[in-house]
């Protein structure tokens, strides 16, 4: 059975009284994997870290990191196990990559002397040991950050939005980075994006989150296959005999009339306006045209750049 690095039930949590940010989340990540998690601003992908790091309390649900139930006790002794890269990682500026590696390490428990060497090889950042981060690109220090987080050798890292900022050669350079650390050490990696597309490219598993719901949670192969479904439309017409009769020339079978509304399945969005142009042509007036298929209709607002 593939055990489960990251395990809650029914997470929930609110910043305010008046809404829910998070609201029943089941994160299922499977150990060895690359788990995109995926979605549009502001549905709650930091705060749903957070809530995995303890760096929030959960108001109520459960957390379980590496099995174990994550609690007062075991919080610490997990956190062990995890390296996070939250947003823009916290450098000192004025000092060079090895020292900003040496204060990182006294923080944690037995770090090897030489693992500050093996992180910096594994970042690409060797070359540039001795130069001071305030003279490193935003990639530079972002695989610095990420080399912090691997000092202590974690089995699972979790890195918000590590391509945020990047131009697009950090951007590959972070990729490649997060599929050899999965490859050769076996290391599960959680990373959230708002952009599909990376998402595709790096990932074999997603979670997709909006309103602080998880609405899709498979692997990418699966959304893959998911994606090319078609599409649900309701159109509100004025005159349902014509506009049935104008569906039947466009062969469009499986039409069905719900709550006054024509629903239709369209293969993709430029059908719609097939739809509507052929209804306008027989004077028929169209009210109103909406996506049913939320995923459908996420999927849109994420792949729009
Ligand atoms: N400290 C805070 N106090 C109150 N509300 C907050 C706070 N932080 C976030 N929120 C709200 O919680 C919701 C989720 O925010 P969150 O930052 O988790 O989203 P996100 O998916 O990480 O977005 P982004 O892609 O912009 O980073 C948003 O509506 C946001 O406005
Ligand atoms: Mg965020």
């Amino acid at each position: 059975m593939n055990q489960l690095i990251v395990d809650t039930k029914k997470l929930n949590f609110s910043y305010t009284k008046t809404r829910k940010d998070i609201e029943n989340l089941e994160l299922k990540v499977p150990k060895g994997s690359i788990y995109g998690f995926l979605g549009p601003n502001g549905s709650g992908k930091s705060t749903t870290i957070r809530l995995l790091l303890g760096l929030l309390k959960k108001q109520s649900g459960t957390v379980a990191l590496f099995g174990e139930l994550f609690n007062g006790k075991t919080r610490l002794k997990s956190l062990d196990k995890v390296g996070a890269l939250i947003e823009n990682p916290s450098l000192y500026e004025h000092l060079n990559a090895v020292d900003n590696l040496k204060i990182a390490a006294n923080y944690r428990q037995n770090i090897p002397e030489g693992r500050i060497d093996e992180v910096l090889e594994i970042v690409r950042l060797s070359h540039a040991k001795k130069k001071k981060v305030k003279a490193y690109s935003l990639g530079m220090k972002q695989r610095l950050g990420l080399a912090i987080s691997l000092l202590s050798n974690p089995e699972l890292i979790i890195l918000d939005e590590p391509a945020n900022g990047l131009d697009p050669k950090g951007i590959i350079e972070m990729r490649m980075l997060i599929k050899e650390l999965n490859e050769t050490y076996g290391t599960t990696i959680f990373i959230s994006s708002h952009l599909l597309s990376e998402i595709e490219k790096t990932c074999t598993h997603v979670g997709i989150i909006r309103d602080g719901k998880m609405l899709f949670q498979d692997t990418v192969k699966a959304l893959k296959s998911s994606k090319g479904r078609k599409m649900m439309i309701d159109i509100e017409v004025d005159k349902f005999i014509d506009a049935m009769t104008v569906l039947e020339k466009l062969q469009k079978e499986n039409t069905s009339l719900v709550d006054e509304f024509l629903q239709i399945e369209v293969e993709d969005k430029e059908e719609i306006t097939v739809v509507i142009d052929a209804l306008r042509a027989q004077n028929v007036k169209v009210y109103q045209v909406s996506i049913k298929n939320n995923l459908e209709e996420l999927f849109l607002s994420l792949t729009e750049n």
